[in-house]
């Protein structure tokens, strides 16, 4: 049975949860991740958790380290010599992606630098690159410390501003792109608000004044399904850690049109090469074609292989299927969030419409960084993003309808009798 705003008793929630956990089709999923014990984790938006597979991929390549020692480059399965290649191609298949075009390297950060050092060629008349004022802070440094490199004034960088809702509003950034505009860099989803771009939209923008576009697909990589190829995205780089589940610090990757396949790496390094040559130790680079060409040094063996595994669990469940659960979960927290938010000072920062939401629900309150800290202490894992912004996952394939409705009353609970104020106002290091 449907549940409707006029359903409006905290139980009537936590039992239509009950009945959505009843007929999920990924429930078996769970028992596949190792979750941290008495937690309600909610924040696999940041770090995903240890699924079995990964486990198993993670011990294979130890393993083939223990018995096969350096002979592992070409006896590992898959040899490792081209680990990143093969898990690139399954990556960009979930991603919508042609055969060489995704490569797993580096971070996303340093692929950011990559595609900057690559594909930015500031000339006189064109050298502007367009960001949002949402943009992750580290994308931003690496833009601006390449604008520095490149002997650019800092005014080279536009930022467009989010809405007074706090929203990108995709023909504001439309209207910023003109013939001065070298190349625009946006995420998929923003890490705050878990606002869901219409990447298609601003692609088709951008290549009619004649721009570059690269999109950091972080936040929706592994939740929201692609079509980069489609889209005709022309570079985009994300992270393994959040919803693939690669593990704290696993492997990036990074996405290279293959219209630009020829193109000599900015940075270039010897896992870059053509991988017959790699071993004739030239004194000249000859780049792989296409993204394994952007590799700059020895791939992360160790940091690559639980994402061998995590993938199969997304694979195995399907992306459309993990989409539609992650809709129907942030649904109903938003739903149960509309009612507390009547009567106890929050807001409910991440847009409505199925089309224009990622991943997370992202809740406002000017003491957003105590609630987090109640709610952890009722063993409530969410995560907190200054100034104001708690932010809950409610990750498709561990957890369940049921978590995700207790959290929302864990939370109406904590604001209801105060709780937060006892909490101390100290930031902690990593929130
Ligand atoms: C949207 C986004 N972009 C970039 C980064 C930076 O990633 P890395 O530390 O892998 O370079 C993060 C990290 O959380 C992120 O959330």
């Amino acid at each position: 049975m449907p549940i409707t705003p006029s359903d409006n008793h905290w139980s009537d929630f936590l039992d239509h949860a009950r009945s959505l956990d009843a007929s999920d089709p990924l429930a078996a999923f769970r028992s596949r991740f190792t979750l941290p014990t008495g937690l309600t984790y909610l924040d696999g938006n940041s770090l995903g958790p240890l699924s079995a597979n990964a486990r198993e991929s993670l011990a294979r390549v130890v393993e083939e380290w223990a018995t096969l020692g350096i002979r592992g480059w070409t006896e590992g399965r898959p040899p490792w010599f081209t680990f990143a290649e093969e898990l690139g191609s399954r990556m960009g298949r979930l991603m919508g992606a042609p055969a060489g075009s995704v490569i797993a390297t580096g971070s996303t950060t340093v692929n950011l630098h990559q595609f900057l050092a690559t594909l930015y060629h500031p000339s006189r008349e064109r050298s502007q690159i367009l960001m949002d004022s949402l943009a992750f802070p580290s994308d931003r440094y690496a833009v601006v410390s390449h604008l520095a490199l490149r002997g650019q004034p800092a005014d080279r960088l536009t930022i467009v501003q989010a809405g007074s809702d706090g929203l990108l509003l995709e023909e504001e950034l439309e209207s910023r792109m003109n013939f001065r505009c070298a190349m625009v860099v946006v995420p998929s989803v923003v890490y705050t608000t878990g606002q869901l771009l219409d990447v298609r939209r601003l692609c088709d923008a951008a290549h009619r004044c004649g721009a570059l576009i690269g999109v950091d697909c972080s936040h929706s990589a592994g939740a929201v399904p692609h079509q980069l190829f489609a889209w005709d995205v022309d570079f985009a780089f994300w992270c393994g850690y959040k919803y693939l589940n690669g593990g704290p610090g696993s492997s990036a990757f990074l996405y290279l049109h293959p219209r630009y396949h020829h193109k000599s790496p900015g940075l270039a390094g010897w896992f870059g090469s053509c991988k017959e040559r790699q071993f004739e130790m030239a004194d000249e680079f000859t780049a792989a074609e296409g993204a394994g060409g952007l590799q700059i040094g020895t791939p992360n063996l160790l940091s690559m292989a639980p994402l061998w595994g995590s993938l199969t669990d997304i694979q195995d469940a399907g992306i459309n299927t993990i989409r539609a659960k992650s809709l129907a979960a942030t649904d109903l927290m938003m739903l149960m969030l509309d009612k507390a938010a009547d009567s106890q000072g929050i807001t409910i920062a991440t847009p409505r419409e199925h089309s224009r939401r990622g991943g997370h629900v992202a809740v406002r309150h000017t003491e957003a960084m105590r609630i987090c800290k109640a709610l952890s202490a009722r063993g409530i894992v969410p995560d907190f993003r200054p100034p104001d912004t708690i932010r809950l996952a409610p990750a498709a394939l561990y957890n369940t309808f049921s978590e995700a409705a207790s959290a929302v009353v864990a939370l109406n609970d904590i604001l209801t009798t105060g709780e937060f104020e006892r909490v101390s106002r100290k930031l902690p290091l990593v929130t």
